[in-house]
């Protein structure tokens, strides 16, 4: 049987862990070649070895994707080692600990915005001519907590992080049209990875219409699906994966 995405390059940042991982593992049984992209060189390797042993084709590659100069010899790195990029799953992020606005350090606040927003910036426009050559796609991952009528906690610098990711993504998806990108975003709810740290699972599933905290392979069903020829007439989409969480 032909897999869905053989012969295509997928790019997915924050690979090391949790969605990221869930989505480069479901591109690799499905055929792809999956660059993975993150900052921790132990979990990278170890993805890259566990992909490879499935019989897929994976190369991680160590970046801080809030480094302009690093995303830039990635890219390259990329364009030399694949040759093309046909999907990229803008994914790495960051959820620092929520606190008053008065006491939350500086530094925080620029972290989020570095890492969530800028760094999406800075792949994208670093990998945007290979996938104008391949008339390819991009999934950005936002947050129900970046929707409009979504506001919980305090969480005030990954909120507005996620409500710019959403925009972002908006104003590719228009633009991009012609040029036969196709940019869709996810907003993920409360998903069961290293990001929600010792936050009790059990307290967010009474209050998650569907009763339960998502895992990552039901994001990453998604993000395949968004990235698939299924979804060819898709773009724009702004898409929650909460399990009714964000209603
Ligand atoms: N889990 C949820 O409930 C939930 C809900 C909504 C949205 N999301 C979003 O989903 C995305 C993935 O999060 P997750 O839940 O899978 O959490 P996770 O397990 O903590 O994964 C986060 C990933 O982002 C990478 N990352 C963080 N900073 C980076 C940087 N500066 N450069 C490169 N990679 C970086 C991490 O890799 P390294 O540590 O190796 O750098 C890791 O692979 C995030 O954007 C998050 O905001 C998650």
């Amino acid at each position: 049987m032909i897999k869905k995405f053989a012969d295509k390059v997928a790019v997915v940042t924050g690979a090391t862990s949790g969605i990221g991982a869930a989505c480069a593992r479901k591109f690799v049984e499905e055929g792809a070649k999956v660059a993975l992209v993150g900052r921790n060189q132990d979990r990278g390797n170890k993805l890259e070895q566990d992909l490879k042993a499935l019989g897929g084709y994976a190369k991680f590659y160590g970046c801080d994707v809030a480094d302009p100069e690093k995303v830039k010899d990635l890219a390259e790195s990329i364009e030399q080692d694949f040759g093309q990029v046909d999907i990229l799953f803008n994914n790495a992020g960051v959820m620092l600990p929520s606190k008053e606005i008065e006491r939350m350090p500086i530094e925080d606040w620029q972290d989020t915005f570095n890492i969530n927003i800028n760094g999406m910036f800075y792949v994208t426009r670093s990998l945007k001519p290979l996938l104008l050559e391949s008339h390819g796609c991009i999934i950005n991952n936002a947050s129900i907590a970046g929707m409009q009528h979504y506001a919980a906690g305090r969480s005030y610098a990954y909120s507005a992080s996620k409500a710019a990711v959403i925009q972002f993504s908006h104003q590719m998806a228009k633009n991009y049209g012609e040029e036969h990108i196709r940019v869709n975003c996810i907003c993920p709810g409360i998903i069961d990875t290293r990001i929600l740290g010792d936050r009790d699972r059990k307290i967010y599933a009474e209050r998650i219409p569907m009763g339960y905290v998502g895992q990552p392979e039901d994001v990453a069903k998604v993000v395949a699906f968004l990235a698939s020829e299924d979804a060819a007439y898709l773009t724009g989409v702004v898409l929650p994966i909460d399990g009714g969480a964000s209603l």
